[in-house]
């Protein structure tokens, strides 16, 4: 094991967002004639930077061989660096114990293992699963199936007309039968960050189960998983400046040990005979088949290219560019931001409605100056019920966004506005007729 792979070096290099922006090809290039991007579609997945693409295309190029079960030079090498990713993987997360990062494709099928294995062997009957309504549907969905199966309660904890998630809606929400709380640390709609210190200690009090579901809120902020110690914490690659199909589920020991395996196959087993299995020790319990290798050697260069910066100095630029984004956007007549309007209290996350157009119409033309958001539920639909609207428009910033960028988003919006309100104040053919002089 080379130990400089391993670990990640904390805070050492200076955050200067130019520089950043050097580091990820993909910004670099015009998305129509004369318009180069401008990338607000982080929440959704985040760009990567030359490390990550290098560190893939090392793995493809040079040893793309399978981990675990191979003598040779390239089984080794790929066995070692996919191992050093695991380490990486604890050491981003501030914890020691990496047999307890279990690699998987995504956050998604992260909730879903808890989902499958934990909840469907440890819950009884009349048990509940309370959860917030800010959930994406990754953790719902899971959670619906196994409450269906086992005859569980799901419970959700109210949030405010602005998106809020209150401790007192949770604890009206709590009743004696709570065994599992599954949170989001960021809602990927509103930006609204729940009070996870606080819902932990409540949590830890009651002896109940905490999941945080941390796609959104791990790429940004101060999320601290090692302080907080939740009991289960899911995220995706992708959305942390790494590859698609990699994700990580990270577990208490005892609670992965007295687990099931959800998934059964190769390499997650020591022992097979017609009619049995023994399971593998942790982690590889959990690896059922190849995992990602690439893919999880290349998260590990993500997360090493993000904890070089100091965290803070990554928080203060994301906060400036929400600030800014919340003061341009304010100043659009009809645009209304949905959720927390102190942008103090939210992460990087801007979404939007705007009553002249339709998200999608605004999606689609703002992609025509280069500006790539997203529009429509964003798979959080009990949400969107509860905010009382069908769709948002939103806007999704990362470390290598700047203010300059969300002008642009302005500009656009603003060009887009006047182009409605043009049509709408046109005369209808019929209407034209009608006024028009007689002939
Ligand atoms: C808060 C939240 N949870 C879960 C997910 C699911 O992540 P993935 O599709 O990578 O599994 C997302 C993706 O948008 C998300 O934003």
């Amino acid at each position: 094991m080379n130990p400089e792979n391993v670990g990640v070096v904390r805070g050492e290099r200076p955050f200067e967002v130019e520089a950043v922006r050097a580091d990820f090809p993909s910004l670099h290039q015009e998305v129509h004639p004369g318009r180069p991007l401008i990338y607000f579609d982080s929440a959704a997945t985040s760009l990567k930077p030359d490390s990550v693409v290098q560190a893939l295309d090392a793995y493809m190029a040079v040893y793309p061989s399978n981990v675990h079960r191979g003598l040779h030079v390239l089984s080794e090498r790929a066995t070692e660096a996919f191992e050093d990713a695991r380490e990486a993987v604890a050491s981003f997360l501030g914890v020691e114990d990496s047999a307890r990062v279990i690699f998987t494709r995504g956050t998604t099928e992260s909730i879903n293992a808890v989902a499958m294995s934990w909840a469907r062997s440890a819950l009884q009957p009349g048990d509940a699963i309370l959860l917030s309504e800010l959930e994406h549907h990754s953790n719902l969905v899971p959670w619906q199936m196994v409450a269906k199966e086992k005859g569980l309660e799901l419970r959700f904890a109210e949030i405010t007309d602005d998106a809020r998630l209150e401790m007192d809606a949770i604890e009206a929400a709590l009743t004696d039968r709570v065994r599992l709380i599954a949170v989001t640390a960021m809602s990927n709609v509103t930006g609204t960050l729940p009070p996870l210190a606080d819902i932990m200690d409540l949590a830890r009090r009651r002896g109940i189960r905490v999941l945080i579901d941390a796609a959104q809120g791990l790429p940004h902020g101060d999320l601290d998983i090692r302080r907080l110690d939740p009991d289960f914490v899911a995220f995706s690659g992708h959305k942390i400046l790494g590859p698609t199909g990699v994700g990580v589920l990270y577990a208490k020991r005892e609670l992965l040990e007295a687990m099931p395996p959800f998934m059964t196959g190769g390499s997650m087993v020591v022992r097979v005979t017609r009619d049995s299995a023994e399971w593998n020790d942790l982690p590889w319990k959990f690896e059922a088949g190849t995992p990602p290798i690439g893919e999880a050697i290349a998260l590990a260069a993500a997360l090493r290219y993000l904890a070089a910066f100091p965290a803070d100095q990554v928080a203060a630029h994301e906060r400036s560019l929400l600030e800014h984004a919340h003061e341009v956007l304010g100043r659009i007549p009809g645009l209304r931001i949905v959720g927390p309007t102190d942008p103090a209290k939210k992460g990087p996350i801007a979404s939007f409605t705007m009553e002249e157009a339709h998200p999608h119409d605004l999606a689609q033309l703002l992609d025509r100056h280069g500006v790539a958001i997203r529009a429509g539920h964003h798979c959080t639909m009990p949400l969107h019920t509860r905010l009382g609207i069908p769709a948002s428009a939103r806007a999704s910033f990362s470390l290598y966004n700047t203010t300059d960028e969300i002008d642009r988003l302005g500009e656009a919006l603003e060009s887009i506005r006047a182009m409605f309100r043009r049509r709408a104040s046109k005369p209808t053919p019929a209407a034209a007729r009608q006024t028009s002089p007689a002939h």
